[in-house]
């Protein structure tokens, strides 16, 4: 069972097209990396399949339901971890949490219990009251994820979930993951560490330019190149280290 099929994606800002007809699939229950340099339309694919902006042309559909028809239905049973941290700086860590769950019509008694639930399992228990201002970069991004997981989203959406976070912190996220996905939670990201890639994608498509470049699963792309997986990326997008 698919929960996003993408036809000939193409998404341009005006006239620059960003993503250049793509197509792909992902299954039910894995974890699929969307990799490649900077500026190469990891997040706008993203930002398609979670509804944020539509295709320009060519077809996505999300749990076998298109994009473009009814984005709300999708978006109810999704999560999204942004790129760029959009919490409510006015706002304290547990006030982030109980907003986000009125947006999806959990009842307020309901959100409190899913709220401090996910703040113990970022481990942010003991910054409930803080003010957003006052976390640290990495306490943000956990915090990013607690909201992403309010609505137990069957899809969960991550954009580099694990950037700036310290040694402890990035395997921690890795092992909460990994416990999703036991869970059944489908999971997209992008990445640029290929540790990270390699540990956790069933799958991943190098992407450059707007297009996609290859998909298949991290172990058999090394294989097929005879490398690691940094070495694949590097030769598949054509760039070398001494560039
Ligand atoms: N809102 C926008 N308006 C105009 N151009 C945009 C907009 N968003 C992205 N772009 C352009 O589209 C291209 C793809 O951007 P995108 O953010 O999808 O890349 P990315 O692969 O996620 O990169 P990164 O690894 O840096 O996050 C870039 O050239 C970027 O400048
Ligand atoms: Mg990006």
């Amino acid at each position: 069972m698919q929960i996003v099929t993408a036809k000939n994606l193409t998404k341009c800002y005006g006239t620059f097209t960003a993503v250049d007809g793509v197509s792909f699939d992902i299954h039910r229950g894995e974890c699929f990396g969307f990799l490649g340099p900077n500026g190469a339309g990891k997040t706008t694919v993203m930002g398609v399949i979670h509804c944020f902006m539509p295709p320009t042309s060519g077809e996505v559909r999300v749990f076998d339901i298109d994009v473009c028809v009814d984005p709300g239905r999708i978006k109810a049973r999704l999560g999204v971890m942004p790129q760029d941290d959009n919490l409510d700086p006015d706002l304290s860590v547990i006030e982030n949490l109980l907003v986000y769950s009125r947006y999806f019509d959990i009842p307020q008694k309901t959100g409190k219990k899913l709220a401090s639930e996910l703040l113990a399992f970022v481990e942010l228990t003991d910054k409930a009251a803080v003010n957003i201002r006052d976390l640290s970069g990495g306490m943000k991004r956990r915090l990013l994820l607690a909201r992403a997981l309010i609505n137990s989203p069957e899809l969960l959406i991550l954009d580099e979930p694990t950037v700036g976070l310290d040694p402890h912190s990035r395997h921690a996220v890795w092992e909460k993951l990994g416990y999703l996905k036991k869970n059944e939670t489908t999971l997209i990201l992008t990445t640029h560490y290929m540790e990270e890639a390699e540990k956790i994608c069933d799958r991943v498509a190098i992407m450059d330019s707007g297009k996609i470049i290859t998909i298949d699963a991290p172990q058999r792309l090394m294989e097929e190149h005879g490398g690691s997986l940094e070495y694949v990326y590097l030769k598949l997008t054509g760039r070398s280290l001494a560039d």
